[in-house]
């Protein structure tokens, strides 16, 4: 199959009209059933009609994706919600208005309308608004209910720009609309709002004080995600795979940053007498510093969202640049830096080093 490329200019003040022909054109292709990849404020997303089993069975395919893995199902009015779920609590109403369009996921009771392989098997269903004007119009043109995962290869990390999804997708879907790069370049935060305990199954850019603030009830993230040795498993099955991986062997270094900057510096040398080639991402004072075969930066070790902004470009350049062993430094784990840091231990096959 040819995958075809929309390039779609963002218009605060309306589309372009030869924009808005091919958002057409794009949703044509999910009302036949096709696949279409397009961006969003997180990460891209690779589309098909929610609401078609047949095109939910096409997405897993073409991202060699378990099929009990379940996708999120993308609208692009709050009042969409109501078709695909039942028993819509209040708390999901006080946040789709405080937080959509925006990076936010809720877990709810799923309808009938909604296609049991589009949600993995599941009685729930995830649901989001994303925050980007291409995504929500042609969620609109498609018939208002778009199923789609990251755009990646199942295991590769999420591709934040539409080359990336070319990489990984090009031949095994119908298009990709070409807006750019995303803006958080980090997956959506996931809240269960269907389970018996009010919690993030999958940390992002909305905190959980954010969601503590808006309901008035302190929102945890679910135990397993952040302590490896947790008996209990991950409720997002997603989240229980190793994700997000490079080829290369990612080693995050905690400690106090002077200790952590010697501990990769020696690491560093160390993978290079065994000839091995190496790369870091670190915060921008650092760059310089290193001597690596490959380095990337940004930011400095408070701002989570300028590292987010560059990990999964970096985890890709990485792997073009055939990097056999990645040191990373320790980012901010507060607010944003909790969802960075999650998907750094889920690249890393959840182990670290302390320095
Ligand atoms: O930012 C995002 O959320 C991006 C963009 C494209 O919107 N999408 C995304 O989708 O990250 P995906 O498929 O890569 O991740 C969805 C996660 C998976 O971990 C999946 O297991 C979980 O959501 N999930 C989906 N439906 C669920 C459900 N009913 N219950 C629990 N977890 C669910
Ligand atoms: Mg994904």
């Amino acid at each position: 199959m040819d995958t075809k490329v929309y390039k779609i200019e963002h218009a605060k003040d309306g589309f372009a009209p030869a924009d808005l022909e091919k958002i057409k054109e794009c949703g044509e292709i999910i009302k036949r059933g096709g696949l279409v990849a397009f961006p969003t404020e997180t990460v891209y997303g690779l589309g098909g009609d929610a609401l078609n089993g047949s095109s939910s069975g096409k997405i897993y395919a073409a991202k060699g994706r378990p099929s009990d893995n379940p996708l999120i199902v993308h609208i692009c009015d709050i009042a969409s919600l109501e078709k695909i779920t039942e028993d819509i609590p209040e708390y999901a109403y006080v946040l789709a208005e405080k937080f959509w369009p925006g990076p936010l996921t809720m877990i709810l009771k799923a309808s009938d309308a909604v296609p049991r392989k589009t949600t993995g098997g599941l009685d729930t269903v995830a649901v989001r608004m994303p925050d980007d004007d291409i995504a929500l119009a042609f969620i609109k043109a498609s018939g208002g209910y778009i199923a789609a995962p990251s755009a990646n290869l199942s295991g590769k990390p999420s591709p934040t720009s539409a080359g990336y999804v070319l990489e990984d997708m090009d031949g095994r879907i119908d298009a990709v609309i070409d807006g750019g790069e995303n803006v958080i370049g980090l997956e959506s935060t996931i809240i269960d709002l269907a389970g018996d305990k009010i919690q993030v199954l999958r940390p992002g850019f909305i905190t959980n004080e954010m969601l503590s603030d808006a309901l008035g009830i302190s929102v945890e993230t679910d135990p397993a995600l952040l302590d490896p040795s947790c008996s209990e498993r991950p409720k997002a099955p997603g989240m229980r795979y190793r994700h997000y991986a490079p080829k290369g062997d990612v080693i995050p270094v905690k400690g106090d940053p002077d200790k952590v900057f010697g501990h990769i510096s020696e690491g560093l040398a160390e993978a290079g007498r065994k000839g091995l080639k190496t790369g870091v991402i670190c915060c921008a004072e650092n760059a310089a510093k290193y001597d690596a075969d490959v380095v990337r930066h940004a930011g400095s070790l408070d701002d989570a969202e300028a590292a987010a902004h560059i990990f999964y470009t970096a985890l890709r350049d990485m792997d073009d640049e055939e990097v056999n062993v990645i040191f990373v430094e320790n980012f901010t784990e507060e607010g944003f830096g909790e969802a960075l840091w999650n998907r750094l231990l889920k690249s890393a096959g959840s182990k670290w080093e302390e320095a």
